[in-house]
């Protein structure tokens, strides 16, 4: 197999073989495809897409490229829940627990915040003592111990991915249907759960920019899960404003808790609560309605917050900052944001708000700048409020002072205000099973 000659089958439109596929994924991860001849193939496949049979053989290569986790030896059904990233979106965080709580057993493989959004290993990680770089005996141990772990991508896990996912990132090609398909579905199919529900975020904070690319999206990963034996559902929930009020590691913590203790924002309780559901239903404990009934009750129980509490203190966190989030810690600087003009919010650029919360420190720019743990951005008002001239519509929190300037520019040009209010839009647009879509 030559490199150039799959670069050109795919430039030209053609369709690569199996053998070429995996040949390709098995050379490139033992380092014998230099990034240069992987970074055209990849902008061939944003431009020309693959098949389904493609991708499906591509994930499987990925998902085959380094060890795979047996989850088989710990008791009851094994789900998992990903998201394809959006800002505000500390999800995992509520719905983990909740799940666990009603019986099941979730045991996650989570990512890092990548360019405007945030991801669920770096905001754990604003927990004191907290690890999430956990070897696949102490991943089990905590599963066991409390039904809830995760971890990073650690170890030897889809090493494939994690190279092809850093040089995507840095030459504009994330954005395709079949490589982001392929990346998150071989981390899932590695991760060996039995149950796996995709959030696919939609929206101006999200990948995926319009419903009708996140079904598509969606449908190719219940089709590839469903393909290799496991149960598979998404949610396509709206990222076209951020989730929640707080951005920001420790910031999210905080207000993940706070939906724990059920006085949460609406937005992101009402979300969570039907990711919940949605995957409580797919491990076979119930008709939607009563799902969504256990998530609830775990919540007002208290039991998914303690949940919560035993997976920080099993790896190693201080779970007192469950019970006193304030723990946690406050940024020593902060900056009221003013509404420029008298109207209403009519709509906020998401991604660009999340490339706010990175310039205050709450994200990397390079792979190699450190997190401010403590920075991030309060929201006051969101998409729909009446504001006046002068009222504050967010607060910057930083640890260092000079970077509110340009973050405060960033925010500004992120919210537009006009003089009506905008169409409400839903926060769940449809559920995609392997049976087809239903609308909400
Ligand atoms: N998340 C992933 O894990 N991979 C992608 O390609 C996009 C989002």
């Amino acid at each position: 197999m030559r490199m150039y000659d799959i670069i050109l089958k795919k430039r030209n439109g053609g369709a690569l073989s199996e053998e070429e596929i995996r040949e390709m994924v098995r050379e490139y991860t033992d380092g014998g495809i230099p990034d240069y001849q992987m970074a055209a193939f990849l902008m061939a496949v944003y431009f020309r897409g693959m098949t389904d049979e493609e991708t499906a053989v591509l994930t499987d290569a990925m998902a085959h490229s380094g060890d795979t986790i047996d989850l088989s030896a710990l008791p009851g059904v094994k789900v998992d829940k990903h998201s394809t990233g959006g800002v505000g979106d500390k999800t995992t965080m509520i719905v983990a627990p909740v799940v666990a709580a009603c019986g099941c057993v979730i045991a996650k493989m989570s990512g890092r915040g990548l360019g405007h959004t945030g991801g669920t290993v770096d905001k754990l990680e604003s927990i004191p003592g907290m690890q999430v770089s956990l070897s696949q005996e102490e991943f089990l141990r905590v599963a066991t111990e409390t039904g809830i772990a995760v971890t990073g991508q650690s170890g030897n896990l889809t090493p494939a991915d994690k190279k092809l996912y850093a040089l995507r990132d840095v030459t504009a090609t994330v954005e395709s249907i079949p490589l982001i398909a392929s990346s998150i579905m071989s981390k899932k199919l590695a991760a060996g759960s039995d149950c796996i529900l995709l959030d696919v975020k939609t929206g101006s904070g999200a990948f995926m920019k319009t419903a009708a690319d996140a079904v598509e999206l969606a449908q190719k990963m219940v089709a590839i899960g469903e393909h290799n034996g496991r149960r598979t559902a998404a949610l396509i929930t709206n990222m076209d404003i951020p989730l929640g009020r707080q951005i920001g590691n420790a910031l999210e913590v905080e207000e993940a808790v706070r939906v724990l203790r059920g006085t949460g924002p609406k937005d992101l309780t009402e979300v969570c609560l039907a990711l919940a559901a949605e995957l409580l239903c797919l491990a076979g404990k119930g008709t939607r309605e009563a799902c969504l009934e256990q998530a609830r009750r775990a919540i007002d129980s208290g039991a998914a917050l303690e949940r919560l509490a035993a997976m920080v203190k099993a790896q190693g966190g201080d779970e007192r900052c469950v019970y006193e989030p304030e723990r946690l810690g406050r940024a020593p600087y902060s900056l009221e944001i003013k509404a420029p003009a008298d109207g209403y919010l009519t709509k906020m650029d998401t991604a660009g708000i999340g490339i706010a919360a990175m310039m205050l420190g709450a994200g990397r720019e390079t792979k190699e700048s450190s997190l401010d743990y403590l920075a991030g951005i309060l929201l006051e008002k969101k998409t729909g409020d009446a504001v006046r001239s002068g009222e504050t519509i967010a607060r910057l929190l930083a640890s260092e002072e000079h970077r509110f300037a340009d973050a405060q520019r960033q925010f500004l040009q992120c919210v537009t205000i006009g003089p009506e209010p905008p169409q409400p839009e839903p926060l769940v647009y449809a559920c995609v099973t392997a049976g087809g879509v239903e609308y909400r």
